[in-house]
């Protein structure tokens, strides 16, 4: 059982999600996805119908944004076999990833306020397992470098865009949206853009993660490894 932290970073489509629920499971940890509580807040905002301009990725034009925001009622649940996250008590966890909250997310994650606001919040729940004595897997773009900098493992996640643009297709596919992978790879791209150009903790590997391409091994092959590395450092 790992009492640490392990810190998932890397763009969209490289298995994220799926790779870092995985790991808690096995390690008996508890799991965090950051990606969903900007994706919340991002919901907040458009049903809040605040200006909000998906094309940048600075608080011009979004004060109200902010606002909404960083008042949103955001509840996550850290069990990697059910993770949960409610916005005014109700479960949104199908919501946010539609494409419509999805166009809009890189715009409310480049708000420094927002960021600070939802990364204090990310650290006290870091904090809650290392007081519960449990680990925790926390995943999302600036994890290792930003919000937990001491994690125990560092791990980036990349993938060819090939195969990140199918991945994220046959997602949308099985949960029922419309998708088609060549649609899929420009948005993946623009996010790629918006989310490593803001000045806002952008998106990059931390010096000490080590890096893993699941472009060529399954997901059994990336927890094996994955496994291993906490082991070693465990
Ligand atoms: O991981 P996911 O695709 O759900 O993340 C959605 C968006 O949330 C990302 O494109 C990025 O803009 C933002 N994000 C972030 N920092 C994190 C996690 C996600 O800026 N730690």
């Amino acid at each position: 059982v790992l009492q640490g932290v392990v810190a998932v970073d890397g763009p969209s489509g490289t298995g994220k999600s799926t790779t870092a629920r995985g790991l808690a499971v096995r390690l008996g940890a508890r799991y965090l996805d950051t990606g969903a509580m900007y994706r919340a807040a991002t919901l907040a905002v458009m049903r809040a119908d605040v200006p909000l301009d998906a094309s940048r990725t600075d608080a011009d034009g979004h004060d109200d944004a902010v606002g909404v925001a960083m008042g949103a009622d955001l509840v996550m649940s850290t069990d990697p076999t059910e993770p949960r996250v409610r916005l005014d008590g109700a479960d949104v966890a199908a919501e946010i990833r539609g494409a419509d909250v999805t166009r809009n997310v890189s715009a409310i994650s480049a708000l420094s306020e927002v960021r600070r606001h939802l990364v204090d919040e990310q650290r006290r729940i870091v904090a809650e397992a290392a007081a519960d004595g449990v680990g925790i897997v926390v995943e999302g773009r600036d994890i290792g470098t930003v919000v937990v900098p001491d994690a125990d493992l560092k791990i980036y996640l990349v993938a060819s865009d090939t195969v990140r643009a199918g991945r994220r297709s046959a997602e949308d596919t099985t949960a029922g949206r419309a998708s088609d992978p060549s649609t899929t790879g420009a948005d993946l791209a623009r996010r790629d853009k918006l989310d490593s150009s803001r000045t806002a903790s952008p998106l990059r590997a931390a010096e000490d993660a080590v890096e893993v391409d699941t472009s060529v091994l399954d997901i059994e092959g990336v927890l094996d490894r994955l496994e291993d590395l906490a082991a070693e450092r465990g």
